[in-house]
């Protein structure tokens, strides 16, 4: 994503050490709203979707309210990018997003109105003091607000998930994590001290980002302290001005113990369920004890589980989620998966593979190793159908005849949805293949590509770089365009050299018309992998 943020040169600090700043990093005078002033790139955010979150809810043995005719709420919205597109996705289902931004309401509203579409609304307001009149929601999302805010918002938030869910309905909850965070702390402590009390929010975070670079570079020995100041300042470089703002010059940053922010939750009356991305964040490695205690999801231990883990990674951020209390102990099971839909990007990697062993990556390299034949067979189709879900009957069902067959697919598929290597959701999820001839880009991508919006949302609710070339060609796909007038504009552009291109492997001097049609093809290919056609 490009940063929406321009340097400004002068720094706040010479790498000798004068600086202005509070000393202490401690007291900062919060501006009304800092993000009336930097707005907030809201984006898409996977993992907040009501049909994952009903997934991991039907793997626990609880029955979730319908996704299709779902009441959703997200507090703390911004101008709504994730769920506008949800709206759009889901017509039968409501939106309520609350925010204190004036701005980011405002351009929400504004996008919605663009849109034409019925089923959501964005409200003013603080969550301190909001008042619902007796609503009541199936799906509630908070992501990156609760860290951020008071403990007075805290504790609103919790409040609102507990008065305000239906009875099997579900909360998730970002927050920075302990110990983990502790490192990051420093990060924070020296934004505050050099980004300076005075300035625009844009002004503080270029102070910040100044000095944190300018330490950077003279941190050069081997020693931890070092070693962080070059990987926050590497990491920072590229990050959106706004994420700065809010997660190191807010004024409020309180990270927690896993385990503090289960017993708060339940305080409120609201049960601890999962982590959205379940055990991804528990690497193989882990010691097998504990992996065994993790992975049972033994409710007398899971706190304590939970807890050990983030001392065992460092992880920083946890994305929980929380159901109101029930009676009954909640343990995620294989068998479970059978009536959801998965996906995978795993693809076997011929390379590696050796005799009765198969190597699957994924487009991190990353490798799964599978010597049993026929989940071999399994991954492999639903490699092929990426980013298209199957279910898992349709998994399992070629299968049934063979004794044992089906459970050790369920088994397989379901370490890898622990593992976070497969999504699962209670929909099937259908995008348009590259190769029609009249491409259609789904609404909310095509708006987003013609407001110059530097990302896109896809139709797997995750976000791409709007490249050039795709701001010029998804305006034009939209039914009405075959693939011979997109391939006129695409040559236009490379004309006007608005876009780079690739030109094909050929030994005679590549033709305009072929360079424009082998990057058409490039371009459809990306979108459908991604997952911005709609079916034909
Ligand atoms: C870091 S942004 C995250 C936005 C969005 N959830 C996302 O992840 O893209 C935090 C948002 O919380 C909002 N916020 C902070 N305190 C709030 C409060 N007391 N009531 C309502 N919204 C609040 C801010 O205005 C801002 O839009």
């Amino acid at each position: 994503m490009n940063p929406p943020y321009a340097s400004h040169g002068d720094s706040a600090l010479d790498v000798a050490g004068r600086a202005n700043g509070p000393s202490g990093g401690g007291s900062i005078v919060p501006a009304a709203n800092d993000y009336d002033l930097l707005p907030y790139p809201s984006m898409p955010i996977c993992y907040t979707q009501p049909a994952h979150l009903a997934a991991l809810a039907v793997l626990f043995g609880i029955a979730p309210p319908p996704v299709s005719h779902a009441r959703v709420l997200e507090l703390g919205c911004a101008s709504g990018g994730n769920i506008i597109p949800l709206a759009a996705r889901f017509p039968d289902s409501s939106f309520l997003g609350i925010d204190l931004s004036h701005r980011h309401i405002a351009d929400g509203t504004g996008r919605i109105a663009g849109s034409g579409l019925r089923n959501i609304r964005l409200q003013h307001g603080d969550l301190t003091a909001l008042d619902l009149a007796g609503q009541t929601f199936d799906y509630i999302i908070c992501h990156g607000v609760f860290s951020w805010v008071p403990k007075a918002a805290q504790d609103a938030i919790f409040r609102i998930c507990q008065a305000a869910l239906t009875p099997n309905g579900m909360a998730t909850i970002s927050y920075n994590v302990l110990p983990g965070w502790h490192l990051r702390s420093a990060i924070r402590d020296l934004c505050l001290r050099y980004a300076g009390e005075k300035g625009s929010p844009r002004d503080r975070v270029a102070q910040a980002r100044s000095a944190l670079s300018q330490i950077a570079a003279a941190s050069q020995d081997d020693g931890p302290y070092s070693l962080l100041m070059r990987t926050e300042a590497s990491r920072l470089k590229d990050v959106p001005a706004s994420y700065i703002l809010g997660e190191f010059l807010a004024p409020d940053n309180s990270p927690c113990h896993v385990g503090q922010f289960i017993d708060r939750a339940a305080e409120h009356g609201l049960d601890y369920l999962c982590e959205t991305d379940l055990l991804a964040a528990v690497p193989p490695t882990l010691n097998a004890d504990l992996r065994s205690r993790v992975s049972s999801f033994d409710t007398g231990n899971r706190s304590r589980a939970e807890q050990d883990i983030d001392f065992l990674t460092g992880r920083m951020f946890r994305r929980s989620v929380l159901v109101r209390r029930t009676p009954a102990a909640h343990t995620a099971c294989a068998d479970r998966l059978q009536s959801l839909h998965v996906s995978s990007s795993l693809r076997a990697d011929p390379g590696r593979t050796t005799g009765q062993e198969t190597v699957f990556t994924d487009p991190q390299s990353r490798p799964i190793t599978v010597s049993d034949p026929i989940v071999t067979e399994v991954l492999s189709g639903l490699g092929n159908a990426y980013p298209n879900t199957v279910s898992v009957n349709a998994l399992t069902a070629p299968f049934k005849a063979i004794p044992g067959a089906e459970g050790r697919i369920r088994q397989a598929i379901f370490s890898l949805v622990l593992a976070g290597r497969t999504t699962v959701s209670v929909l099937p999820a259908v995008a348009g293949h590259w190769d029609q001839d009249f491409p259609v880009a789904w609404p909310i991508a095509r708006a987003e590509a013609a407001s110059g919006q530097p990302w896109l949302t896809t139709l797997l609710h995750t976000a791409i770089p709007a490249l050039p070339i795709l701001r010029e060609l998804l305006p034009y796909m939209d039914g009405k365009h075959d693939r011979a007038a997109l391939c006129v504009r695409l040559a236009d552009a490379i004309l006007r050299g608005a876009v780079a291109v690739t030109v094909p492997s050929t030994d005679e001097a590549p033709h305009p018309g072929s360079v424009a049609a082998h990057n058409l093809e490039q371009t459809l290919r990306h979108l459908a992998y991604h997952g911005i056609l709609m079916p034909a």
